[in-house]
């Protein structure tokens, strides 16, 4: 049965140096985003006032196709320029600085391992993040700081190809899109760890819900989550501390010695992650979200973003004349440009 005492005495021993990280939102919760299923307080929750097709809509790339408003609605209250490490990140960053972090794989997009100092070799964003934008559709690189403005007003930031007209798109993987193949290269280094810490994530989303099962038998599995996820505590060498991940990094850091060294490092990191404003993105969202929904009930429009949609199938599908007559119908009552008012 492992225990954490045992792991710390190993790691002392230098018995334990290859320990592998997989991380999720809930490391991150403590500095200011919410996560994304915690009932309530997650932000597919905070979507309902919306009405989205479902709540992972705003991050499915069909749906930012023909609708970016509400994901741009929302960028400036999840925009990591405004987020600070929290002591989670740190003590990944404080594993690698002791040389035993083999490799951390993150699905947060928000870069704060990198903020706290976790080496870009070490580790994966498998799910990308906002350091880079392009168009979706000719992915033309677009400019830092024409995304930054986009992100600040809420905008949506279209291509600078005249022809092309495409919205632009952080370099984040939506649901529909594959990760980088570099996840695949990097895989196997889950194989090879005698240590895997596994942080607030619910495990619900592949590929990386299939790591934690690749980790030879025997080998320690730790999960710092508010409650157990994806089968972890099956095993006799599983260890499970249940609660806020930055309260068991705390008791890992306890337990190894390390404590003084994480709260200082965490201090450093926090004072030298240059940030605006300060944003109390919690609030910054729900207002958001409050500002969106009206704008897409009030007169039950049929979104800009739908009426292109609309208006593209339709073209496609001229020869289906009743089709096009009702929307023509629909249409002149808006006007040439204006949403469509559903009857
Ligand atoms: N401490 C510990 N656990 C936490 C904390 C916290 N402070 N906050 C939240 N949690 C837990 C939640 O209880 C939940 O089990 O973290 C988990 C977060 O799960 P999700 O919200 O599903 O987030 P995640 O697993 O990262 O989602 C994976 O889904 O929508 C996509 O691309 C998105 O990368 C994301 C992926």
């Amino acid at each position: 049965m492992a225990d954490i005492e045992t792991i710390a005495s190993k790691i002392k021993a230098g018995q334990i140096n290859r320990v592998v990280v997989l991380a999720g939102a809930g490391i991150s919760t403590a500095a200011g985003v919410p996560d994304f299923r915690t009932p309530e307080t997650g932000l597919y929750a905070k979507l309902a006032p919306l009405c989205l097709p479902y709540p992972e809509a705003i991050f499915h790339i069909n749906y930012f196709g023909h609708t970016p408003e509400p994901f741009y609605a929302l960028a400036r209250a999840r925009n990591p320029v405004n987020l600070k490490p929290t002591v989670s990140h740190a003590f990944l960053a404080l594993l690698a600085k002791k040389n035993l972090l083999h490799f951390l794989f993150t699905q947060n997009i928000d870069g704060l391992e990198l903020d706290a100092g976790v080496p870009g070799d070490k580790m994966m964003a498998v799910h990308g993040n906002w350091k880079s934008q392009r168009c979706h559709k000719c992915k033309t690189p677009y400019p830092d700081d024409l995304m930054q403005q986009a992100v600040n007003s809420g905008d949506v930031p279209y291509c600078l190809v005249a022809e092309c007209g495409g919205a632009v798109k952080p370099d984040v993987v939506f649901f529909g899109e594959s990760v980088a193949p570099r996840f695949e290269e990097e895989e196997p280094k889950v194989r090879e760890a005698d240590l895997m810490l596994i942080m607030g994530t619910s495990l619900k989303v592949n590929p990386c819900t299939r790591l934690p099962p690749q980790v030879p038998d025997g080998v320690p599995r730790v999960l710092l989550n508010m409650d157990t996820v994806g089968g972890i505590g099956g095993r006799a060498s599983d260890v499970s501390i249940l609660g806020a991940c930055d309260d068991g990094v705390r008791q890992l850091a306890d337990a190894f010695g390390w404590r003084d060294e994480l709260e200082s490092l965490w201090a450093g990191a926090v004072a030298a992650k240059p940030t605006g404003a300060e944003v109390d993105t919690m609030a910054l969202l729900d207002e958001s979200i409050e500002k969106l929904a009206k704008k897409m009930e009030g007169s039950r429009q049929v979104p800009e973003g739908h009426r292109r949609m609309l208006e593209a199938h339709l073209g496609s599908k001229s020869t289906n004349m009743e089709c096009v007559v009702r929307f023509r119908q629909l249409r002149s009552l808006s006007g040439p440009n204006g949403p469509i008012t559903t009857s």
